[in-house]
């Protein structure tokens, strides 16, 4: 009896309980499909991936590189976050047309704007290659000649697979070099701006509200996939025609309910979810913290001018907002870390994970692996914290430096390649760097440099620090530095006119470049060679302690790979959550907590007036819920960055959400993944065809759509 109680408890767990993971979409059948369908999913592991039939994954393609993107219509109408499609947004707004403050809705295909730079790309075909990349790797004793084979036949096999002239083959590794995987992709380069909300809807409550629940945000915006005459890919042309896709998404306006089962189909940047504990202490006490305080006082530098100046608030509005994503992020993560007891739990694993070593007998293979991350973490120490500086420091937050840096690059490739390459590369900088000073002001980044410059000096590892800040007077740096030709654009070129040698004299002789010299010589000789050369040793380290995990865990442990910007399917619940004693987190937020957050005239929390008179006359039409608007809501679904613009999809394959955040106290999911508390947050799909229909009146484009789930 006992003993049947407790299968039954071992086989119900596994399935009912929510840990995360994000799985490759060519490998749900077995234990991920169970476990779906325990969760109420009503498909197969074939309709999410297959490659002799269309299936969810060909209306998935990656956005631009960085976010996820879904085809809603079989015109190729293509949805995805408006924090995603703000660059595109942004540049074809002016002052006239300002799409950013007013929205944009194309009424027709020929009102659909094209976008240069923009593609998504679509998975063809998914293929385990890990024996054809470890062939041969396994007699090679060291690290780097380990490296060095795995690169060349990832080159060799990335050139010989078969794939047709307009695909792609891309191989990513998995377990951190315990499994090698082949995708085959075809990118769509001729992607057209459709419609995007007012920032007071698609943007609203902004930083503030940034990682924060409850939200009330309409974070989408459209675009749709233009194709040539045989459905391919193609560079922009007015000949092109909208795309067939393979498979598009049908929107739900049914709702969603507690519990209700939730798939996220998506393209995660990157997790670290097998980090040691003394990786994690280190991230908690002394990475996290620097790069915090070094962004806080970037952020209120430019936060005191935006404040005071239009001008510069417009020229900082991008800046400041991805400054202060990954700044707020940070300190959500810290918390987390430290609030959940990531260090002591993942502490108790790695002891019985050397229980299980012993027991296995394979302590020559493991034995000693959390003594080597010890030594080689404590090694590192300074030189991470040191790059960490340099990062922050001088290639992110202060303008002057980074245009310096490019600069140093330049005679860089003067030296080691010769004056045509140096040509070559002084026409890329030039050009690159006008979209730069744009929006760059000389008066802040003066501010910003002051601040952090002293940070810098004091708090970065003083035995790598450059001769020019020891004892460094910061207020006379300041004025010498700035007193550079790289405070215009017009300096920058007048610096960088002539032919090499001219250019070396004019740029050596210029005060801020030779700070940012003296900055950059001694970083790329004193901490990059051997913080590269410690880096190698913890990745072979912790390539062992993933083998070693697969190796030695049950077979119902979940262990899924890390992100590494791939293909991935989560799954999980539309679910609340209760972050503190008495405090309770409901999964759904409405149009009310639009208007109580609303501030007239705020540029976080202002809202559109037409909102405001739909949300008065109750005008939801077929998409509110007993006269209600729903807005956001939030399900157990493991994500991080790169997920923005993923499709929530119900249980039969329907499109419910968009996903575009992760809740305050579950920050830490990149790190630790805590069930408990960790939540995705979406927009739900009613509320952004509510907007496209009552708001934009661009019926056209919800008649273009598959709508599910409406009254009959
Ligand atoms: N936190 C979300 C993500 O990491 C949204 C970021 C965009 N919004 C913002 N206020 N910066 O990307
Ligand atoms: N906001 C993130 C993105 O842009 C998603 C996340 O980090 O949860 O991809």
């Amino acid at each position: 009896m006992k003993f049947l109680r407790l299968l039954v408890l071992l086989l119900v767990l596994p399935a009912y309980s929510q840990q995360g993971g994000m799985w490759i979409p060519s490998l749900l059948k077995g234990m991920n499909e169970t476990e779906m369908k325990n969760l109420g999913m009503k498909m197969s592991a074939s309709d999410i991936y297959d490659v002799n039939k269309s299936s969810l994954k060909d209306a998935v393609p990656q956005f631009n590189g960085g976010c996820t993107s879904e085809v809603i219509s079989s015109k190729g109408l293509l949805l995805t976050n408006h924090h995603c499609g703000f660059g595109e947004i942004q540049a074809h707004s002016t002052v006239e047309h300002d799409y950013l403050t007013d929205g944009f809705w194309a009424m027709s295909l020929e009102e659909e704007l094209p976008n240069p730079d923009l593609e998504v790309t679509f998975i063809v075909k998914i293929e385990d290659v890990t024996s054809q990349i470890l062939n041969g790797v396994s007699d090679i004793s060291s690290e780097a000649e380990k490296q060095k084979k795995v690169q060349e036949n990832i080159a060799s096999l990335t050139k010989s697979s078969p794939k047709e002239a307009w695909q792609e083959n891309r191989i990513r590794t998995f377990y951190e070099g315990n499994q090698y995987i082949l995708f085959v992709v075809e990118s769509y380069k001729d992607v057209r701006l459709v419609g995007a909300p007012p920032s007071s809807i698609g943007k609203f409550g902004s930083d503030t509200d940034n990682w924060v629940w409850p939200r009330h945000t309409g974070d989408f915006s459209l675009f749709r996939i233009y194709a040539d005459k045989n459905n391919r890919p193609a560079a922009y042309s007015k000949d092109n025609v909208p795309y067939t896709p393979k498979h598009f998404l049908p929107v739900s306006i049914k709702g969603v309910e507690e519990d209700d089962f939730t798939l996220v189909f998506g393209y995660p940047g990157r997790t670290t979810e097998y980090l040691p504990s003394v990786a994690v202490e280190q991230i908690v006490n002394n990475l996290n913290p620097a790069k915090i305080e070094i962004r806080d006082k970037a952020l209120k530098v430019a936060d005191g001018f935006m404040r005071k100046d239009k001008a510069i608030k417009i020229q900082y509005a991008s800046k400041y907002a991805s400054i202060a994503n990954y700044w707020k992020k940070w300190i959500g993560e810290t918390q987390g870390l430290k609030k959940s007891n990531a260090i002591e739990i993942k502490k108790k694993f790695e002891k019985e994970f050397l229980e299980k070593v012993n027991k296995a007998g394979k302590q020559a293979e493991y034995g000693n692996l959390f003594a080597d991350f010890e030594k080689n973490y404590a090694e590192i120490a300074p030189y991470a914290l040191s790059r960490d500086y340099f990062t922050e420091v001088v290639l992110r937050n202060t303008e002057l430096l980074t245009i310096g840096y490019r600069l140093y690059q330049l005679e860089q490739v003067y030296n080691s390649r010769g004056e045509q390459s140096f040509k070559d590369r002084k026409e890329a900088t030039i050009k690159a760097l006008e979209e730069t000073y744009k929006d760059f002001n000389a008066t802040v980044d003066e501010k910003v440099f002051e601040q952090l410059i002293e940070l810098y000096a004091t708090k970065a590892p003083k035995q790598f620090l450059p001769a020019t800040l020891k004892n460094a007077d910061y207020k006379k740096l300041t004025d010498r530095v700035y007193d550079s030709k790289l405070t215009s654009y017009k300096g920058l070129k007048e610096l960088l006119s002539g032919d090499a040698k001219a250019v070396m004299a004019k740029i050596n002789a210029d005060k801020g470049y030779q700070f940012v010299k003296s900055l950059a010589d001694t970083y790329l000789k004193e901490v990059s060679p051997k913080y590269d050369e410690i880096n190698l040793k913890i990745a072979a380290l912790q390539r062992t302690y993933m083998k070693g995990i697969l190796e030695l865990s049950p077979k119902e442990a979940r262990i899924f790979p890390d992100a590494n910007s791939t293909l991935r399917v989560t799954y999980g619940k539309v679910k609340g959550y209760s972050p503190s004693d008495a405090v309770t987190y409901s999964h759904t937020t409405y149009l009310d907590g639009v208007m109580e957050k609303y501030i007239p005239g705020d540029y976080e929390f202002d809202v559109p007036a037409k909102l405001i008179d739909l949300y008065n006359k109750k005008d939801y039409g077929q998409y509110g819920k007993k006269g209600k608007m729903p807005v956001c809501f939030i399900g157990t679904n493991h994500t991080t960055g790169g997920n923005s613009g993923s499709p929530a999809i119900d249980a039969k394959g329907n499109l419910i959400g968009l996903n575009f955040d992760r809740v305050w106290e579950g920050t830490m999911s990149d790190i630790y993944y805590d069930p408990a508390i960790c939540r995705n947050i979406m927009v739900d799909m009613r509320y952004v065809l509510f907007i496209i229909d009552k708001y934009a009146g661009a019926k056209h484009l919800i008649n273009e759509m598959k709508i599910v789930g409406g009254k009959k």
